[in-house]
């Protein structure tokens, strides 16, 4: 079958109002024009859709059918319509993004704010390390990622929003632990935990000891934060994280940061997405969000 939206929207009106004109008005079009869409409507289907009999119209057989469909289409449109709409007054619409695990410990208060303010979102997360975000952003399939350095191989836009200390922890018993000022010398005699290939935090550390000249002794390799924080406690060798991660084993002192001279290694959280991707008015809105209140809300 072979007919237009804009067909059916007119065929619809006449065959609920069962008037002409009245159907124009409605759709505030003339009544020569809305006769001209149903003849060609009819004229596409093959048979006739309404009769009239002096000034009153009704529906043919094939018009009840049609009509049937036209009023089924018809909420369908104005669901979706209002769908739409509630989607541009951010009231629906889903927001997916993907952070470094690392930025997962202060990420979910963020998320919070910004529900309270956009209840009926749904966000899907995906907390991966850096690898991970690199291959969201190569396949474009969310709407951004918070991580640690932006790519130089893709071109995206980055916003820093936050800062990002990676500092030296040992357990509170260890020789350095009451020490101030170790060097790097000093330091490079101790073995090191490291986070997997593929983990920003461990990218910028081999960067960091190769900028400084200092060799770096690894032991174990462990994929979180939270395992290395573990066997840096167990006293299986010191390890090097994000100042984010550390909150609660500092306050119970069950990990100390130390106090070494080059350190901390200074980074930023970015906010990333494509260039040229076009948002949605949801994703546009987190990104704000999270640019104008994250020091905010995070102080609190
Ligand atoms: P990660 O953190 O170590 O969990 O990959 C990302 C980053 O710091 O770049």
């Amino acid at each position: 079958m072979n007919l237009t939206l804009r067909q059916l929207r007119v065929f619809e009106a006449v065959g609920r109002l069962k008037n002409f004109t009245r159907a124009a008005e409605e759709l505030h079009l003339s009544q020569p024009a809305v006769s001209m869409q149903i003849k060609q409507l009819e004229s596409n289907v093959g048979l006739a859709l309404f009769d009239q009999v002096g000034k009153k119209i009704s529906l043919t057989a094939a018009g009840h059918e049609m009509y049937q469909m036209s009023r089924i289409i018809d909420n369908q449109l104005n669901e979706t319509e209002q769908i739409l709409e509630d989607m541009k007054g951010f009231r629906h619409g889903r927001l997916i993004i993907a952070v470094a695990s690392t930025a997962n410990y202060f990420a979910p208060k963020l998320y919070a704010a910004f529900k309270r303010e956009y209840a009926a979102i749904t966000l899907n997360l995906d907390v991966t390390n850096r690898e991970g975000l690199l291959a969201h952003l190569e396949s474009n399939d969310l709407d951004m990622v918070i991580m640690g350095l932006p790519p130089k191989e893709l071109d995206v836009e980055a916003q820093a929003f936050l800062d990002n200390p990676l500092v030296v922890i040992a357990p509170p018993g260890h020789p350095l632990a009451a020490q101030e000022r170790i060097n790097m010398e000093r330091l490079q005699e101790e073995t090191f935990i490291m986070r997997e290939p593929g983990s920003g935090t461990r990218i910028a550390m081999e960067r960091f000891f190769a900028e400084q000249g200092a060799e770096l002794t690894t032991g174990m390799e462990m994929s979180s934060n939270e395992a290395i924080k573990q066997a840096v406690q167990a006293g299986l060798g010191l390890g090097i994280v994000s100042l984010h991660t550390l909150e609660m084993e500092i306050d119970s002192n069950r990990l100390v940061v130390l106090d070494v001279d080059a350190f901390p290694i200074l980074r930023h959280w970015y906010i990333v997405h494509r260039k040229g991707k076009r948002l949605s008015p949801l994703a546009q809105a987190f990104k704000e969000f999270i640019l104008g209140n994250t020091k905010n809300l995070l102080q609190k």
